[in-house]
């Protein structure tokens, strides 16, 4: 195992799918982690990751020196170079000015073995404020910018590099060589680790954890819930149940299409149970409008309806979710990230549940590896590529207030939004597209009449990860059709707007 100890930077979980893209398995920890456990797990190698505070100042995170004395491979990044620097002796001070952005970094010494085959001049992607003034004793400089005198430093006696870019983002260009070269020529890792011995793996783990008990699991027929129930019912069959909350938040029809799948008609033998709760889903979020009370009120209203469906089947242990790796780490209780959003698989889930234990078998996986698991357990293609709907469906992506005749606008628009997307063959292409509902009227003017109505956001993005994604260029023509058939179409819109956000600093989803 590689560890990532987590100082509370935005770019973590790239640093730990960066190196399970080698083919190295690797987890977050809290910089907080006792020493003992460290050495506990007999890691690889060891990175640090960036953060947001400044080093020098006393309550910021630290590490103790040992962590730097165990002879493993420490790869500093960001906060965590000026860290290891500041540490072991060097110096960190506030720079002039913040350098921001993709810069061009030369690397002063090419034998090193983090920099092997990268370019002598090469783009990384820099965020920092403090910079190294000073490097610790023993430390050579192997790179630097026009602005930066220490941009990578090592001493590579003692298998200890930092480096202050990011080479984890992908505007970093070879930014994943970098992290290889760390992982394979540093720490010497065998890059074994693969998707399928996670499937064996998972299936015996499972076996043994549920024994003869019986197994209830929430699908919403995503890609993460249906690769979760599949996986289980592989490994405990007839002893799982699937419940299916329509909770009314689903995008049109999806609800049906979801039914034909995992029903009764359906390829999979599982026992499975619609809950048509959508009219209870309303009424809890009438009249709330901020975006986290309603993420936890349905996060709540849930489990509630899993606890009631458990009930009417008789003794159920174990619960099954879908929470992926991402889903963890943004909702804080992986590491150290801020919290961004508190993610539906995760959160509200309170005290009292009375399942004997939460079963989480996608918990570890990032998002494509998620879809690995799933191709190789032979769920459809088309399910297992399909694009993500968040947890809280529709209720996060109508701006405000959920009212029954907003979900009806938001799905209508979301419809004609995809049909056309397909229509142009883009279907494939962007990476997660979808209308949502402003809490914005506006004037306008149909035929002769002032009308005072809605106004729908259109969204589309590309993205590798969904940690950072930038706005597709969908072509005018498609935005003008997808426009004018939702004005004519949905009534009480009047105005349809293209987001052309990134992200960071927009999110993909509106709340
Ligand atoms: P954001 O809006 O955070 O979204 O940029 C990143 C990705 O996560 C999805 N998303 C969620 N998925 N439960 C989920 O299962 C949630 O609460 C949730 N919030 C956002 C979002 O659709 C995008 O793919």
């Amino acid at each position: 195992v590689v560890i990532v100890l987590d100082f509370g930077g935005q770019y973590n979980q790239l640093v730990a799918r960066r190196v399970r893209e080698c083919n190295v398995y690797c987890e977050i920890y809290s910089y907080k982690t006792d020493i003992e456990k460290i050495k506990a797990m007999n890691p690889k190698g060891i990175i640090l990751t960036g953060g947001p505070n400044s080093c020098y100042e006393a309550d910021s995170p630290t590490y103790s020196k040992e962590l730097f004395e165990l002879g493993v491979p420490v790869l500093g990044l960001c906060y965590g170079a000026q860290l290891m620097m500041h540490v072991l002796g060097g110096k960190v001070e506030r720079a002039a000015v913040r350098e921001y952005g993709k810069t061009e970094v030369l690397v002063d010494k090419q034998d090193s073995k983090v920099f092997e085959n990268i370019s002598p001049k090469t783009i990384c992607w820099m965020s920092h404020f403090d910079y190294i003034s000073k490097t610790a004793p023993g430390f050579t400089i192997s790179a630097h910018t026009a602005d930066c005198p220490v941009a990578a430093a090592e001493k590579p006696e003692e298998k200890l590099y930092a480096i202050q870019f990011h080479p984890e983002v992908l505007h970093t260009v070879e930014g994943k060589e970098m992290l290889h070269n760390f992982v394979y020529n540093v720490c010497g890792c065998a890059g074994d680790w693969k998707m399928d011995s996670f499937v064996e793996s998972s299936i015996k783990e499972i076996r043994k954890k549920v024994g003869n008990g019986r197994v209830l699991c929430a699908l919403s027929g995503g890609v993460d819930s249906s690769v979760a129930a599949v996986l289980l019912s592989k490994a405990v069959g007839e002893q799982l149940t699937c419940v299916f909350v329509d909770h009314g938040l689903l995008r049109k029809n999806e609800g049906d299409e979801v039914e034909a799948v995992f029903g009764p008609e359906g390829e999979y033998k599982l026992n499975f149970i619609r809950a048509n709760v959508q009219e209870r889903f309303y009424e809890k979020l009438a009249g709330v409008t901020e975006p986290e009370k309603k993420r936890k009120i349905i996060g709540e209203e849930f489990i509630r309806v899993f606890e009631e469906e458990a009930k009417k089947i008789g003794a159920v242990e174990f619960l099954v979710q879908g929470t992926i790796y991402p889903d963890v780490v943004e909702s804080g209780l992986g590491g150290e990230s801020a919290v961004i959003k508190s993610h539906h698989n995760v959160g509200g889930l309170p005290d009292y549940v009375d399942f004997k234990e939460i079963i989480e078998p996608l918990r570890d996986l990032f998002k494509d590896e998620v879809r690995k698991v799933g191709l190789e357990l032979g769920i459809p293609e088309h399910l297992v590529f399909r694009q993500p709907f968040p947890g809280p469906g529709l209720g996060i992506r109508i701006i405000g207030e959920v009212t029954a005749e907003k979900v009806r606008i938001v799905q209508d628009a979301d419809a004609i939004y995809r049909e056309e997307i397909a229509n142009a063959g883009l279907d494939k292409s962007i990476g997660q597209y979808f209308a949502a509902l402003t809490n914005m009227r506006s004037v306008g003017v149909m035929g002769d009449e002032r009308t005072y109505d809605y106004a729908i956001a259109l969204r589309a993005v590309n993205t590798v990860d969904f940690m950072t994604a930038e706005a597709a260029e969908v072509s005018w023509e498609v935005l003008k059709k997808v426009t004018s058939r939702i004005i004519n179409e949905v009534s009480h819109v009047n105005r349809v707007m293209y987001d052309v956000t990134s992200k960071p600093p927009g999110t993909i989803e509106f709340e």
